[in-house]
């Protein structure tokens, strides 16, 4: 691809030796970035464009919709200024149900939701994609983001206008939310009819929680600045949204090392914060966006969904990606079992080594998702391609072999094979280093303990005791110290997958 930053370049000039092309290649290549509008400065306005005002999409439920659009059940209006009665609980509880009917059934139909007064359905910890609050409920942003799916909504409903608007502006672009509806009057008509003075009347705003920690907070979990942008919905952002990550600030970035490193001089934490900034992380984020485009043109049809899909990249003068755009592998669908998610998180791995030749090299829980299509992959910041010689550039040489002493997975693999934890020599041999065979051991460490990743929990039905957890413990142990170390029978993402399959012949016997 002529014009694009060197890095492109040294991705496929390697791995075109060995990869095997399957369509015509524009590997590398990302889709010109759409025009994907900042999100709109929120302001808690009368709402113009609710749901109501909107035009009704033709297709199955139509005359449904516009009969309960044409009934008088619940409305949004303007605000007007006039002061409201304070209500008894049933009136605020129809109130809440016409704002819920109005903004969240047909956003989270099929979805876990809760109220904010009581706690989440499911085991302890299991997020929801929906909370609604009215007064005397659990309201402020640091209360409610915990409890919430990323992309999650918060309705929250009152009598009084001013408390109502104060709140909207506590979440507005704040504490990790965005306004979606600004404050807007609510009626909870009485037989299909609107009593001027009678006829309830409540003011509702709805947020979504677009970040994924906390502004001020500080997690291992992440490193990137990664959040949700609105855009037009459509077929790459069917709920509006889209994936945006960036290079992080070198203020944040600054203030996350002061955090980690409190002992460490200032002065070396500033030339750290600017190496990063300028050099390492778009260095990776460039990679990863050509990583994303080469997974699009080698992957079959099948896993083509199961990664992000690039929807548009904004460079800066040197050419380095700043800022990736991508589709949203939202989290929902069905509940998988133990099994399913370790078979198809396997069969995904495979098809990311041989079909499109890439290493992920950073196979996290928090790097994987489960969404209605199945188990997917996020995050090829640290991806490499197999057959790729990092070394040849003295910076990626330097970065990878930096990335290889210091990332998490391969800290847990030193410590395992110190430990006596891993003994077959497979394994053991890649320690430290660039090998798609790092992939093949943490995967077999991640599927014997699913939960790790609290998003993820409600969606991997896992009991520790079940014959298919013990079988599954079994495998990770065969695979990692398996009886003869030198002629493991479980070496690549192809052997876990055959490993499985016969477990599940054995389970569903
Ligand atoms: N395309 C995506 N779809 C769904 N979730 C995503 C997507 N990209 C990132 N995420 C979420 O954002 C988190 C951070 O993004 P990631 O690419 O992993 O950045 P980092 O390199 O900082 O870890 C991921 O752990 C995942 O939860
Ligand atoms: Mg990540």
């Amino acid at each position: 691809m002529p014009g694009q930053h060197p890095i492109y370049d040294h991705i496929e000039r390697d791995a075109r030796v060995r990869a095997p092309q399957r369509s015509p290649s524009t590997a590398g290549e990302v889709i010109p970035p759409p025009t994907i509008p900042r999100p709109a400065a929120q302001s808690a306005q009368p709402n113009q464009t609710a749901a109501s005002d909107r035009p009704i999409a033709a297709g199955p439920g139509f005359l449904k919709r516009a009969l309960r659009r044409l009934m008088p059940n619940t409305k949004a209006q303007p605000t007007p200024a006039r002061p409201t009665p304070v209500r008894n609980d049933r009136s605020m509880q129809k109130l809440a149900a016409a704002a819920h009917r109005l903004w969240l059934r047909r956003a989270v139909a099929g979805r876990p939701t809760a109220r904010a007064g009581q706690a989440n359905p499911g085991a302890p910890g299991q997020l929801v994609d929906a909370l609604t609050a009215t007064p005397g409920e659990p309201k402020l942003p640091d209360e409610v983001f915990p409890r919430l799916h990323w992309g999650g909504l918060f309705l929250y409903l009152g009598d009084n206008e001013k408390s109502v608007r104060n709140l909207a502006e506590a979440y507005d672009g704040k504490r990790g939310f965005t306004v979606e509806q600004p404050v807007t009057v609510i009626h909870a008509n009485t037989l299909g009819m609107r009593l001027p003075g009678v006829t309830p009347k409540g003011f509702a705003f709805l947020a979504r929680k677009t970040q994924l920690i906390q502004p001020g907070d500080f997690t291992e979990r992440f490193t990137y600045h990664v959040e949700l942008t609105p855009c037009p919905a459509g077929p790459f952002a069917p709920d509006g949204y889209v994936v945006t990550k960036r290079v992080p600030t070198y203020h944040d970035l600054l203030q996350r090392l002061r955090h980690k490193f409190p002992e460490t001089d200032l002065n070396d934490l500033r030339k750290r914060a600017h190496k990063l900034v300028d050099h390492v992380f778009p260095t990776f984020l460039t990679r990863e966006a050509a990583m994303l485009g080469i997974l699009q043109n080698n992957l079959d049809p099948a896993f083509r969904d199961k990664v992000p899909k690039p929807l548009g990249i904004e460079k800066d003068q040197r050419g380095f990606v700043r800022t990736l755009h991508m589709k949203w592998m939202r989290i929902g669908g069905e509940p998988i079992s133990q099994l399913d998610f370790a078979l198809q998180a396997a069969e995904l791995l495979a098809a990311l080594h041989d079909q499109a030749r890439v290493m992920h090299l950073d196979l996290r829980m928090d790097n994987m998702v489960i969404t209605p299509v199945g188990v997917g992959f996020v995050d090829f910041g640290s991806a490499c391609r197999i057959g790729e010689q990092v070394s040849r550039s003295p910076m990626l040489g330097e970065l990878f072999g930096e990335m290889m002493r210091t990332s998490q997975i391969q800290r847990m693999l030193g410590k395992m094979i110190e430990r006596g934890h891993v003994t077959n020599n497979a394994i053991a041999d890649v320690y430290g280093k660039v090998d798609k065979t790092v992939d093949a051991f943490y995967l077999a460490v991640q599927i014997a303990k699913p939960h790790v990743n609290p998003d993820l929990r409600q969606y991997i039905a896992y009991d520790s005791e079940s014959d298919t957890a013990k079988a599954l413990s079994a495998l990770t142990a065969a695979v990692l110290r398996p009886k003869n170390p030198e002629m493991a029978q479980y070496k690549s993402a192809t052997d876990l997958v055959r490993g499985l399959r016969r477990i599940e012949r054995r389970v569903t016997r």
